[in-house]
């Protein structure tokens, strides 16, 4: 059982720069949704209730945004807006929001580190809102049914990568033991295509157990001079049963801009309002 999920969001977004100089890379929109809204969703669905958000400095929007905007709802109210009503007060029904920052900007596992106290003594999922995932059934969700049925302490979201972009994920060692779940032996983070074990990657869901977190306030900064939230779970993989699950959906990595765009068409195209405008637009312009 599955009942919080930590959200690191105290990142300067610089690929964004200047979009993301005063405002946080969380609150980009696709379409009309913030990213970290999209994570919200996907964990609301896999029926967890505690969204802890691991924040810093210029991201108290964030926390605004899971409030209640009693004035905007009023005005809503008085209009007779339902539909707008409906859809603000969506944001935060049935959900607590819990607040964490991370003073210094001393990696992922440092973030993860940070939220603790607020984790308390039971297992909990990590998503990191870059990774934007469109799928039937929610990804926190699979992987939650994966640790059930092959009896996982720790469950990681993988994806097959190209060989050029192994150095920018961490990779997988791992023995298939049913389809598309590994048997994680080793990991690594963001290493040459060289030292790569693999090119299975993991991409920004993660089911972990509390004991991750001794472990991560005794790992020492790795690559890029972070505290790595892929070390830390190495250190688990003797005690604890570690897997990697391909899972089934479509992922945007909407922290570059090229994949920030892409997820932005194809969510667009997914708009009855928007699809048809959209295309006949890029074919007019003779974009595609
Ligand atoms: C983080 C993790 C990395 C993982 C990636 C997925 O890296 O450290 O292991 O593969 O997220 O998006 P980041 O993208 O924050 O550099």
């Amino acid at each position: 059982m599955i009942r919080k999920a930590v959200f690191p969001a105290a990142g300067f977004g610089t690929r964004f720069l200047p979009a993301t100089k005063a405002s946080p890379k969380e609150m980009l929109p696709l379409v009309d949704m913030p990213l970290i809204q999209h994570g919200v969703e996907e964990a609301k669905m896999a029926g967890i209730r505690g969204m802890i958000i691991v924040t810093g400095r210029g991201k108290n929007v964030i926390e605004d945004h899971f409030d209640v905007a009693f004035e905007l709802e009023m005005l809503l109210e008085r209009k007779g807006n339902s539909d707008l009503l409906e859809m603000v007060r969506k944001v935060n029904k049935g959900v607590d929001f819990f607040y964490v920052r991370q003073n210094l900007p001393l990696g992922l596992g440092h973030a993860v580190l940070r939220s603790k106290d607020l984790v308390g003594d039971e297992s909990f999922a990590v998503v990191l809102s870059d990774d934007v995932i469109d799928a039937k059934v929610p990804v926190l969700k699979q992987m939650i049914d994966a640790c059930a049925r092959y009896h996982a302490d720790v469950a990681l979201a993988i994806q097959r990568v190209p060989d050029e972009m192994v150095s920018k994920y961490g990779i997988i060692k791992g023995e298939e033991i049913g389809p598309g779940t590994y048997k994680v032996s080793d990991m690594v983070e963001k290493p040459s295509l060289e030292k790569a074990p693999s090119n299975l990657a993991i991409i920004g869901r993660y089911i972990l157990p509390p004991s991750i977190f001794p472990v991560l306030a005794a790992t020492r900064p790795g690559a890029a001079g972070e505290i790595q939230l892929t070390d830390a779970i190495r250190s688990l993989i003797e005690n604890k049963r570690v897997i990697g699950y391909e899972f089934e959906g479509t992922r945007y990595d909407a922290g570059t801009k090229l994949g920030f765009q892409m997820a932005n068409i194809a969510f667009a195209m997914k708009d009855p309002e928007l699809a048809s405008g959209l295309r006949a637009f890029l074919q007019k312009e003779k974009f595609t």
